[in-house]
């Protein structure tokens, strides 16, 4: 019996780039296609599997035949809490946004060191103001969360000649890392670097963990992970009194409303959560990797323990 596959997706382009690239990828499996919460309560008690962004999480209630969930996504913080039926595996997207978020990390990095705003703010006036620039080498940077996605910012760092403090979970070594802190740490953590990277996943135990107001003088916080592990207000005061400048591709509150001071507050990048794409053929392809794993009852990869939360 082919297996019934409901893809979701809100967006209407990505729906139908899914819909041209599945049905070659899963040869057999019936798919059925939703973009709409309507859409997807009228059909959620036929999955047997779900590829999914943005599903509302309550209608999986309805889901009796699910057997296992691929979040089209890396943070599944609403598929943890979401009522799926007893021993429906979660899986999410792993291993396929670290070179465009450590990218980014770095991109943002080297403007603030380089001092690229202001040099690009001075051409524009045609000013001829020569500055001092600086440099990544030397500086120490703060990796806040160590799955694929920070290890891959932690390789790069390494070929800048960055020191790297690295925040973890659970206690053990890191591989590039200098130092290693776990949670109960994030204080001297935060404390002790002139950048930091976060890519935390959103968990109980990562809610306003990283604190603004612990970071030191001068330094750059970049937030890539989920808005809610930074406290805003915090934020907001760090930034305001001088004591550091901030990058944000992610926000307690997604579109970032307008009236929102992260908007204009000089020292605050904002950035419309744009960091780690997912990129349709990619993701079709890792789903379908899995997809036949799944059908070959093999242990899926990206598998969430929901207990730890990611
Ligand atoms: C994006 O934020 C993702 O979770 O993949």
């Amino acid at each position: 019996m082919a297996l019934t596959v409901l893809v979701h997706a809100p967006n209407a382009e990505r729906l139908a780039t899914y819909a041209e690239l599945l049905p070659g990828l899963l040869p057999g499996a019936r798919l059925l296609f939703t973009q709409t919460r309507d859409e997807a309560a009228a059909h959620i008690h036929e999955a047997e599997v779900v590829f999914s962004w943005k599903l509302p999480a309550d209608l999986f209630a309805q889901a009796s035949r699910l057997r296992w969930v691929q979040a089209m996504g890396a943070g599944v913080e609403d598929l943890v809490a979401a009522p799926l039926p007893k021993g429906c595996l979660l899986t999410r997207v792993e291993g396929l946004f670290g070179s465009y978020m450590s990218e980014y990390a770095f991109l943002h990095m080297l403007a603030h060191a380089q001092r690229l705003p202001a040099i690009y703010a001075n051409a524009a006036q045609k000013r001829w103001a020569p500055c001092t620039i600086g440099k990544l080498g030397g500086k120490r940077l703060g990796v806040a969360g160590s799955g694929s996605i920070g290890m891959e910012v932690i390789r790069k760092a390494k070929a800048f000649d960055m020191e790297v403090w690295s925040l973890v979970r659970t206690a053990r070594s890191v591989t590039g890392a200098d130092r290693v802190f776990t949670m109960d740490q994030a204080g001297e953590f935060a404390a002790g670097v002139d950048y930091l990277v976060s890519v935390l996943p959103l968990t109980p135990a990562t809610i306003g963990l990283i604190d603004p107001l612990a970071l030191k003088q001068g330094a750059v916080l970049i937030n890539m992970g989920r808005g809610a592990t930074i406290d805003e207000r915090r934020l907001l005061a760090a930034v305001r009194e001088g004591r550091i400048e901030a990058v944000l591709d992610v926000f307690a509150t997604e579109p970032l409303p307008e009236e929102h001071p992260f908007w204009s507050t000089p020292g605050i990048t904002v950035t419309p959560h744009l960091s780690g794409p997912s990129v349709p053929a990619e993701v079709a392809d890792y789903f379908a990797a899995n997809f036949r794993r799944f059908v070959a009852a093999e242990p899926l990869v990206g598998l969430v323990d929901r207990q730890r939360g990611y």
